[in-house]
């Protein structure tokens, strides 16, 4: 489908055809940008700061052309404190708590959001319907339904769109795809991830990360949270997630919020989960904010093939090749001596890699200015979504559960390469 035009704006920018290939490319100076929800802990750190004023620092995003896009935030939240506080520090002319009117003003052309999950469906509705291009955290949507919907609507409207996926530009995925790519694995069996860390309960010391995690009711919980960047990574570097086992589990049941007081606790803190993968490989996942860390990294994948095998983190990467292999041998009355952490070799950083938000974020510039490839869509988010919510009825319910094919409602499915798998559009039966 073919996205309209973006309108001129205010800033210096220029809309048209594209001679070369015939679409409509803005060509444009600078790029307004709404960012929603700028002070909390997402779109602060990694898209504010570390992403868009980044990019606008180092004077936009290079083009296929050589020439350069430069962008420009408006900040939107429900606090003009918060918003002039961040706005004089970053040296921000616009900022409002005004959402309607930022929408409607031709100057942003790009709709991003970074609200508590809860929040986001009724935003990106607008959003959508005022013809913006939207850029969103996952998950998507708290329901299956609500994702499904918002991808329909934005390809019925014609409106780009991307979904952070900001997990696959990790250095240690990277390398970790360079390996895949390579055939480095010979065939891939399976995956073990271990995500986490202790999150405080907030009494003796403050908890590091927002309260709502905790509430079912306000969008929380680690598998809704999880499950959309397991979906991805899964997909994007091994195949299509099949079906889910999972059980959840709340360790913790009360915790103490931001403003001292106790709640209950109705949302998982852990998940421990099976997925079986398109092409036989099984991915076992753990997540969980009540594990105390004994890894390199508060993420760790090992990838075991025929021909190697792989443990990789958000930087580091670690091979054993075949030929490599020791041969243990099970002995239970022998203390062992061999020292199993030697017989891995660190895959060296070749290439330099930035942050994976600002290097996404530039991608997805590049789409909504040039036209360049995206595949991170909100088609792909509504997978993480349906992920999520299989992933927690499974767990209620004490099945695995297979995964239809998730496609836009009235389109025909794209088959998977192995799979049989039946269709779903607007609802999933499991
Ligand atoms: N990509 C990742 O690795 C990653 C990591 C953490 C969180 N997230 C996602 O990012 C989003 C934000 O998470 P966070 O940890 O930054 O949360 P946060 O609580 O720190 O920030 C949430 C933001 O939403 C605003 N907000 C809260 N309630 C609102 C309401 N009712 N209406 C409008 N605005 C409201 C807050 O003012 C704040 O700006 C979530 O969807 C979360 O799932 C993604």
């Amino acid at each position: 489908m073919s996205c309209p035009k973006l309108r001129v704006n205010a800033f210096p920018a220029s809309a048209g055809r594209d001679p070369s290939t015939k679409k409509d490319t803005l060509v444009a100076q600078t790029l307004g940008i709404i960012v929603n929800g700028a002070s909390g802990r997402m779109g602060y750190r990694q898209h504010l700061v570390r992403s868009i004023l980044a990019i606008r620092d180092q004077g936009g995003v290079l083009l296929s052309d050589g020439s350069r896009v430069q962008i420009e935030p408006i900040l939107v939240g429900r606090s003009h404190a918060k918003l002039k506080e961040l706005a004089d520090k970053h040296g921000i002319a616009h900022y409002t708590t005004d959402l309607d009117a930022a929408l409607a003003d031709d100057r942003w052309q790009i709709y991003a959001d970074f609200l508590v999950t809860s929040a986001r469906v009724g935003a990106l509705k607008k959003a959508i319907a005022a013809g913006k291009a939207i850029y969103t955290e996952k998950p998507t949507a708290e329901t299956f339904d609500e994702a499904l919907e918002l991808a329909a609507l934005a390809a019925a409207a014609g409106v780009k769109n991307g979904v952070v996926h900001d997990k696959l530009y990790l250095p240690g995925l990277q390398k970790l795809k360079r390996l895949i790519d390579s055939g480095f694995f010979g065939r891939i069996l399976s995956v073990r991830g271990e995500f986490g860390y202790w999150v405080f309960e907030g009494d003796w010391q403050p908890a590091q990360r927002p309260s709502w995690n905790y509430r079912a009711e306000d969008g929380g919980g680690i598998i809704v949270d999880m499950f959309p960047h397991w979906n991805y990574v899964l997909e994007n570097l091994f195949g299509r997630v099949e079906s889910v086992y999972a059980q959840a589990a709340t360790h913790i049941p009360v915790r103490v919020g931001e403003d001292g007081s106790a709640y209950p606790a109705t949302a998982e803190d852990a998940a421990y989960a099976v997925f079986q993968l398109e092409g036989g490989i099984v991915a076992q996942l753990n997540s969980s904010w009540t594990v105390r860390v004994n890894r390199d990294e508060l993420v760790e994948f090992q990838v075991d093939g025929t021909h190697g095998s792989a443990v990789v983190g958000l930087f580091s990467c670690k091979i054993q090749p075949r030929n490599a292999t020791p041969k243990p041998v099970w002995n239970p009355d022998l203390a062992e001596e061999h020292d199993y952490a030697q017989d891995w070799l660190e895959v060296p950083t070749n290439d330099v890699f930035e942050n994976g938000f600002k290097t996404q974020w530039e991608d997805f510039i590049r789409h909504v200015v040039e036209d360049a490839p995206n595949e991170f869509d909100l088609l792909a988010g509504a997978r993480g979504v349906q992920l999520a919510e299989q992933g927690l009825l499974s767990s209620a319910t004490g099945r695995r559960i297979d995964l239809p094919l998730v496609t836009l409602p009235g389109s025909t499915p794209t088959p998977a390469p192995d799979a049989a798998a039946p269709a779903a559009s607007a609802a999933v039966s499991s």
